[in-house]
């Protein structure tokens, strides 16, 4: 089922387009505007050159962390990505199984097109719950009980898109949504207040979208509404990561949403240092954006990341061959960091930092 020629994550690229739609492709390959942000996140990474200690002891070494009061068995974990039924038919499903086999941790997104109790019920490693609030105060909590009762281990509140971005390619693509894949979850939620144009006002500031954004208050106000760790993702400057430390989040995920939202907000990997700075060790910090290699995320570990996400990489290992893809995408990235961490001389993860990367 895995092509044979598969040795690398981007392999999968060529395989995973082939089999989805050409619109359900640019919904998942493409970024905002001109993708700047998008291809930056990669490049960046690319530009960092790793510094090697030869002939140190590799004896006891391990990729093993501890996040929220559980064992990670490496420093990996399956960012949320909606309707994942564009790529397989199972979707979510699939995925679960995949990061099951690797024991990966999955987040799973509020706009997931199958239940979240569907997903735990098959999990067998542990999920956490990405939450977009919603209008509705009411079923935002139902959710959330609904995630605590299914045994999900975190809340991730994704603060970085309040609105869509600029979606050219999705637009160009004539990208909708198929009538058969819906946000499971969100099932019987009173619809959003109707697009309509305030009084001489227009476009996105003369609807209602404004009002309802998410603020500072809502984390707190979330915070107190659950016992569950409250990671904030979509941080980018010290302003930010101070802010979320004293409305109480619990951890902060570096990222831009893959290059997704605001273009030319900087890469991922270029924005960590600043935040893991202002943040000082009180929380933990992740990040996702453009890892495609091990090298990626041991880079990622230098700079001050306790772990990190993948979104892309595994949807395109889904697609192409659905839950053994996805493990075989967890796999090769996971074998790729141990080959780093080996030839770089830090056997362990602490052992990866500031002067195992030259800036
Ligand atoms: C996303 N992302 C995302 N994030 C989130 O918080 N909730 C969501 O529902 C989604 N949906 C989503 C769909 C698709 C198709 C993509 C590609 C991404 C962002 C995601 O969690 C993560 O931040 C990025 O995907 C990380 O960048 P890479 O690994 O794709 O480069």
């Amino acid at each position: 089922q895995i092509p044979a020629n598969i040795a690398s994550v981007n392999d999968y690229i060529p395989y995973a387009r082939e089999r989805m739609s050409a619109a359900a492709w640019a919904y998942v390959s493409g970024g905002a505007a001109d993708e700047l942000t998008m291809a930056d996140n990669e490049a960046a990474f690319q530009r960092l050159r790793i510094q090697p200690r030869v002939l140190a002891c590799l004896a006891g070494a391990s990729t093993e962390l501890e996040l929220f009061g559980s064992r990670l068995p490496y420093p990996i974990l399956l960012a949320p990505v909606a309707y994942q039924r564009l790529a397989h038919h199972d979707g979510e499903l699939a995925s679960v199984l995949g990061a099951s086999a690797l024991r990966a941790t999955m987040v799973v997104s509020t706009q997931a097109s199958v239940t979240l109790e569907d997903l735990s019920a098959s999990a067998q490693s542990p999920l956490w719950f990405q939450l977009y609030i919603q209008p509705d105060r009411d079923f935002t909590i139902a959710l959330i009980r609904r995630a605590e009762q299914a045994g999900y281990q975190a809340l991730v509140l994704t603060a970085d898109a309040p609105v869509n971005g600029v979606r050219n390619r999705e637009q160009r693509a004539g990208f909708s949504l198929p009538e058969h894949i819906q946000a499971a979850n969100l099932r019987g939620m009173r619809p959003p207040p109707a697009q309509h144009a305030a009084a001489g006002g227009s476009g996105l500031f003369g609807g209602p979208l404004p009002a309802l954004a998410p603020t500072w208050e809502d984390l707190r106000w979330l915070v107190q509404q659950t016992r569950l760790p409250v990671v904030l993702k979509g941080i980018n400057t010290a302003h930010d990561a101070q802010q979320a430390l004293d409305n109480g989040a619990a951890g902060l995920v570096v990222s831009n949403h893959g290059g997704r939202t605001l273009d030319t907000l900087p890469a991922a990997i270029d924005a960590l240092p600043s935040v893991v700075q202002a943040v000082a060790g009180r929380v933990p910090v992740l990040l996702d954006g453009g890892i495609r290699r091990g090298t990626d995320v041991f880079k990622a570990l230098a700079l001050g990341a306790t772990a990190t996400l993948i979104g892309r990489p595994y949807i395109y290992g889904l697609a192409a061959a659905g839950a053994p893809g996805v493990a075989h995408v967890l796999h090769m990235l996971r074998t790729e960091l141990e080959v780093t961490m080996a030839l770089a001389g830090r056997p362990r993860l602490h052992d990866i930092d500031a002067s195992a990367v030259m800036r």
